[in-house]
């Protein structure tokens, strides 16, 4: 665990020393970071999953900057079983969302330009962005009962070297999804600033419930230089077989470039395993099944956390629209810092602070809602007892 206040890392060193001496000393801990789908008693189909694996085709080595065609072709299947019609060439294979993020910044920036975030979001952004060199500039979305960007703000935050936009969508930690009407804004934003949109949409498959409103993925968008980011990891549940997706739209000189120069990054690293992408089609017709197991889970632990928390309550639990986490609101009184280290010490329970996804204020806890139901409920009970 880490993040990029200097009290968390301090907290958060503190916090692993703790939980390492506690699983020395073989104590039982109550885990509500779980987010590792492999090590939650998922039923994978093992056997198909293992003769997917073994495909005898990726014997011979096929280089394919883009990645072999049938993978890619999966991918066009994936997307029409979700009414949405993307053209094969514009699939770009990579070993994960992580890594599909490097490759765009190398493609959209130079070193010292920036590049827009969200927070509260996925804590990664920050340090991927060092390692190339370049900034993060930081636009919070904002809460009032739904999650939402705050335009203005946006534009007085970008810059002259700012190169493109991140919207993780559905977000993490905060479940919500991008509305139509923001995703009209958005586009609008980028055409006036010459910005490119990047979309991480890994949790796109969980939505709790349907909603016309919202924005499920960005693929068709062609009217700027959009980048919709996906992958085996949370779509199929695998994420140790390492095989992510970059699927490029726009139109113009500026998209032929773009497509051009993604084309010569990929050529450079070959990254995505033979077997994998011969196991794609195959494996993502099994996703479904893990996907299903997951969201049931997802929803169970949610319902079962709104029941345990009365009207009566300090604490309340934030709605969410999708995703694998749920947030929980506390009273302010002890700082977040001291309260997880008092959990963890006393009731061996690990549990993430809102400052680890950088949500700004204090007073907010993020539990994994794929948590085994009997650990989920042990952990929660303890929780809530001891903040009353
Ligand atoms: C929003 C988001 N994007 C990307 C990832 C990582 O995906 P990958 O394993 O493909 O790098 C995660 C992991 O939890 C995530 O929450």
């Amino acid at each position: 665990m880490f993040s990029s206040r200097t009290p968390k890392e301090l907290t958060t060193n503190k916090l692993t020393k703790i939980i390492e001496q506690k699983k020395l000393d073989n104590e039982n801990l109550l885990d509500l970071t779980q987010s590792n789908p492999t090590s939650i008693d998922i039923i994978y189909p093992e056997k198909e999953i293992l003769s997917a694996l073994s495909n005898p085709k990726a014997l011979i080595y096929q280089p394919d900057p883009k990645g072999l065609f049938n993978a890619r072709k999966a991918i066009v299947d994936y997307y029409k079983l979700r009414k949405i019609n993307i053209d094969i060439e514009n699939i770009f294979l990579t070993a994960s969302t992580s890594e599909a993020y490097t490759l765009l910044f190398k493609l959209l920036m130079e070193p010292g330009d920036s590049l827009l975030v969200p927070v509260p979001s996925y804590p990664l952004f920050e340090h991927l962005a060092q390692v190339e060199g370049v900034k993060t500039i930081n636009y919070t979305l904002h809460y009032d009962g739904t999650w939402y960007i705050d335009f203005h703000l946006l534009q007085s935050l970008c810059k002259k070297n700012t190169r493109a936009i991140i919207i993780v969508n559905p977000n993490n930690p905060t479940g919500s999804f991008l509305k139509k009407n923001e995703l009209a804004k958005l586009i609008e934003f980028c055409k006036d600033n010459q910005l490119a949109l990047i979309s991480d949409e890994v949790f796109c498959d969980y939505a709790h419930y349907a909603d016309n409103e919202r924005v499920s993925t960005i693929a068709e968008v062609s009217e700027i230089l959009t980048f919709s980011l996906n992958g085996l990891s949370k779509a199929a549940c695998l994420p140790q077989l390492k095989l992510g997706w970059i699927l490029i739209n726009g139109q113009g000189d500026n998209f032929y470039q773009a497509h051009n120069r993604l084309e010569f990054i990929t050529d450079l690293f070959l990254s995505v395993s033979s077997p994998v992408q011969h196991a794609l089609p195959e494996l993502l017709k099994l996703a479904e099944g893990i996907q299903e197991q997951i969201l049931k889970r997802a929803l169970s632990n949610y319902s079962w956390l709104k029941s345990q928390i009365k009207p009566e309550s300090v604490c309340s639990l934030l709605p969410i629209e999708a995703g694998w986490y749920a947030i929980i609101q506390i009273p302010k009184i002890v700082p977040e810092e001291e309260l997880i280290l008092e959990l963890l010490i006393k009731d061996n329970l690990i549990i993430h602070p809102g400052y680890f996804f950088d949500l700004q204020m204090d007073g907010y806890l993020v539990v994994s809602l794929i948590t085994k139901p009997n650990i989920f409920q042990v952990a929660i009970n303890k929780l809530l007892s001891r903040i009353g």
